[in-house]
């Protein structure tokens, strides 16, 4: 372990960027028990699901505590075989389809218009991602047409049968998903799918110039990510990465995990900006980080439903998660969770009810008070030697050179709320056995007022408690207290602290 002593200086002055809150978003794919027996259930045996939509009134209700600003939308994997004509109009019609994704089979009960009628009651933004594995550009058309198009054409006339006067106005639109991915249907090398996606890209936009495209990358730091965006920049205004964290149960490989999502937050930055400077654009491409989470595939298999029942040491790794995304504000503009509810998921249902995972307490934290401008914080840490997966979070920092290490036990965000008055800090202590104070100092035009803190802790004696049908071990505790200059934090523990501040 290197030791300097822990010590958090925030200057309200030194702002990163806007946080948008499109970087608490969602996803719900046709995968496991995400859609069905998740968010829809029209058959519930206990009455939670309510009787015109077949939405589990239970689910919505939980999911509006996060305030999901945008739900990706139908995969994932599974939308490289998915045929979208199938999962529109009546129910009865509609054929049950083989499902290469996950090897199960398709009802097709829920489908567009029923994605449609959720994102409106949770208020939040629709988000497609387009089969680029057999589905052809007519079948992209055809969908953006039946969902956004006005005019008096077969597609948008179809909607308007359907039941859909008014067109749905879907912004967002990922042109593939993980089309580099061997398990993926319709896979491609960069530059085939470059320059098929370049193709696409000209052609949607054609048909609805208001839409914002989502090329599919990958982790943010390989060559398909430098390939395909040294073509698409021009025609995108976002590029996709995906990255999960694995605990391999190890604490510490569990809790430095996202570490290696900001480095890939930097170079594809990076990345972007070469592609940039060599077709000489100037316009904006940022970052979409629609899939992130913590999961172990050998845990949790996606063909058998990828439910993770997370413990405290995951919910400490979210929230490491969304400290690097509020960090990063400056690249990350839209960030959704893999996945809302079950798979992967904060939220775990039966048909007898529900329960929130640990991972559900930093999350809704986040999207209700990490909001706002983000700040540079400066942090002294002791920090974590040994193994990290990927092994070079450990490495790079270990031959860089500098003090910035990239696995510092207190692990740091903080933003300005928009009114002002009120800076909010989110601290992490990653360390497994070690509990810190730490002298929290603020710059010199910034007085903390009121003489308090307003803590939110989430905290369990055990890394290895966890929440289940017999009850929730891991919650928000709320304390106010007063305030000294110093906060200590309890041994692998979460807190947000909210400081009202008057700026001279
Ligand atoms: O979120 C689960 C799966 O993980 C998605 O379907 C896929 O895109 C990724 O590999």
């Amino acid at each position: 372990m290197t030791s300097p002593s822990p010590i958090i200086h925030i200057d309200p002055a030194r702002s990163i960027s806007r946080v948008d809150p499109r970087i608490y978003s969602g996803f719900t794919e046709h995968m496991g028990r995400c859609i069905y027996g998740g968010i829809f259930e029209p058959e519930n045996p206990n009455s939670l699901a309510d009787p015109n939509t077949g939405f589990r009134k239970d689910v919505l209700s939980v999911l509006k505590e996060l305030n999901v600003p945008i739900f990706r939308y139908p995969g994932g994997n599974f939308v490289s075989s998915y045929r979208w004509q199938d999962g529109i109009g009546p129910k009865h019609l509609r054929p049950r389809r083989p499902e290469l994704a996950w090897l199960t089979e398709e009802s097709n009960q829920f489908g567009t218009d029923e994605f449609m009628q959720f994102c409106k009651e949770m208020n939040a933004e629709p988000y497609i991602c387009l089969n680029m594995g057999t589905g052809t550009l007519e079948d992209a058309l055809a969908w953006l047409e039946y969902c956004n198009s006005s005019a008096n054409t077969y597609y948008a006339n179809l909607r308007r049968e359907n039941g859909h006067p008014e067109p749905y106005k879907v912004k967002y639109w990922s042109l593939g998903n993980e089309v580099w991915g061997p398990w993926q249907v319709g896979q491609m090398e960069s530059q085939d799918y470059a320059k098929k996606a370049f193709q696409w890209a000209k052609a949607l936009k054609l048909l609805d110039p208001s839409i914002q495209l989502i090329s599919c990358g990958e982790t943010g730091y390989s060559d398909w990510d430098r390939v395909t965006l040294k073509k698409l920049v021009p025609v995108v205004d976002y590029h996709s990465i995906h990255i999960y964290t694995v605990s391999e149960g190890n604490h510490a490989v569990n809790v430095m995990g996202p570490a290696a999502a900001e480095k890939a937050l930097e170079i594809s930055k990076s990345l972007i900006d070469l592609a940039k400077i060599e077709s000489g654009l100037d316009k904006q491409v940022t970052i979409c980080f629609d899939e992130w989470n913590v999961w172990d595939p050998v845990r949790a298999p996606g063909e058998k439903g990828a439910e993770e029942h997370y413990d405290l040491s995951d919910a400490l790794a979210v929230a490491s998660w969304l400290n690097v995304f509020v960090r990063k504000a400056d690249i990350v503009k839209i960030a959704c969770i893999a996945q809302s509810v079950n798979v992967i998921s904060p939220i775990i249902t039966s048909p007898k009810g529900l329960f929130k995972q640990t991972t559900f307490y930093p999350l809704k934290l986040f999207a209700t008070l990490m909001q706002g401008t983000s700040l540079n914080v400066h942090v002294g840490s002791p920090s974590h030697t040994g193994k990290t997966v990927p092994d070079w979070v450990e490495k790079l920092e270990k031959n860089a050179g500098g003090d910035e290490k990239l696995t510092k036990y207190i692990d740091v965000s903080a933003v300005l709320n928009d009114s002002k008055d009120e800076v909010r800090l989110a601290i992490v202590n990653r360390h497994a056995t070690e509990g810190y104070t730490i002298p929290i100092r603020f710059g010199p035009a910034c007085d903390v007022s009121g003489g308090t803190v307003q803590v939110y802790e989430v905290w369990s004696a055990d890394l290895k408690d966890n929440n289940g049908w017999d009850g929730e071990r891991v919650q928000i505790v709320e304390k106010q207290l007063p305030w000294s200059g110093e906060y200590s934090v309890k041994q692998h523990s979460f807190q947000l602290l909210v400081f009202k501040v008057e700026l001279q």
